[in-house]
């Protein structure tokens, strides 16, 4: 069997898919939570930011697609795995030998097709625009701004003052100002946060790390690492329930539909 052929049609290639998948859409989570802190910033912060992202047209595509195909993966190997581990337990002890294991693993089932919902609703939302549009896409001219200064990535400008850009600042408050929505999305990336958690787990134990000397460390390590992930997500909604994040209305360019 060549390489494709043993990862996709062995248990261990499988895992090596999940666990391969699993860091790629870690990566992007971090680097998005990243990228939305930049709202306690100024809003050229954001929508400098959303605006340089957009402007990186084909590029973007390709990174849109390597998370599609992640995600697709992730949930194929998970599926045959879930089934096949089923199928092995019924065949040898024909009980659940380790209650443990067996709520993890169903931990991963729900938190994963709940974060897979949000993710949806989220697209919905904030990328087409389909969902809370009377917040935001039909009150112009909060839905645009003018760059006050130059967005800048690496020492490069790459966002000019004076561009007009999308409101994705305004975008988000008036969003999140919606408190259902808010508590939606705080109860969600919670949910991403175990899911991440017992996600590294899982890692661990497919590289095989789960008993050696410094495990505790690697897992408290972890901890915190998802703790830190669920607090950076929640200030957003949660200083935008607080009153702290305000929609912004000044600097604002003419009403033109992007
Ligand atoms: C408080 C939390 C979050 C905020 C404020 C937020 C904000 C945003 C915004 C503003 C966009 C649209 C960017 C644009 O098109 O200009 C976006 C896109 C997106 N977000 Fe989030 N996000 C949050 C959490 C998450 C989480 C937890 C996930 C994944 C589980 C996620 C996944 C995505 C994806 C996949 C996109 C589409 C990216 C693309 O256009 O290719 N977001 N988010």
């Amino acid at each position: 069997m060549n390489l494709v052929g043993s990862l996709f049609g062995s248990s261990i290639g499988r895992k090596i898919i999940m666990a391969l998948t699993g860091l790629i859409l870690i990566g992007f989570v971090v680097v998005h939570l990243v990228g939305n802190l930049q709202i306690f910033q100024d809003p050229d912060h954001l929508n400098g930011y959303a605006q340089f992202l957009h402007q990186l047209g084909p590029l973007l595509w390709v990174v849109r697609i390597g998370l599609i195909v992640s995600v697709v993966l992730h949930i194929w190997a998970a599926t045959v795995l879930t089934l096949e581990n089923k199928r092995a337990r019924g065949a040898e002890y024909g009980f659940k030998h380790t209650i443990q294991a067996t709520l993890a693993s169903r931990a991963m089932r729900w938190t994963g097709v709940i974060v897979l919902a949000f993710v949806i609703y989220h697209l919905a939302h904030f990328t087409w625009g389909v969902v809370q549009t009377e917040t935001f896409k039909e009150t112009p001219p909060l839905n645009h701004y003018t760059m006050a200064k130059d967005y800048r990535v690496a020492g490069f400008t790459v966002v000019k003052a004076g561009a007009d850009v999308a409101n994705v600042y305004n975008m988000v408050v008036l969003g999140f100002q919606n408190k259902v929505v808010a508590l939606f999305y705080i109860i969600a990336v919670g949910l991403l946060s175990i899911h991440l958690l017992h996600g590294f787990d899982s890692l661990f134990q497919t590289l095989g790390l789960r008993n050696v000397k410094w495990s505790a460390l690697v897992r408290k390590a972890a901890l915190a690492l998802c703790w830190v992930y669920f607090l950076g997500n929640l200030a957003i909604p949660g200083a935008v329930l607080a009153g702290k994040l305000q929609p912004h209305s000044a600097k604002v360019a003419p009403a033109v539909q992007r």
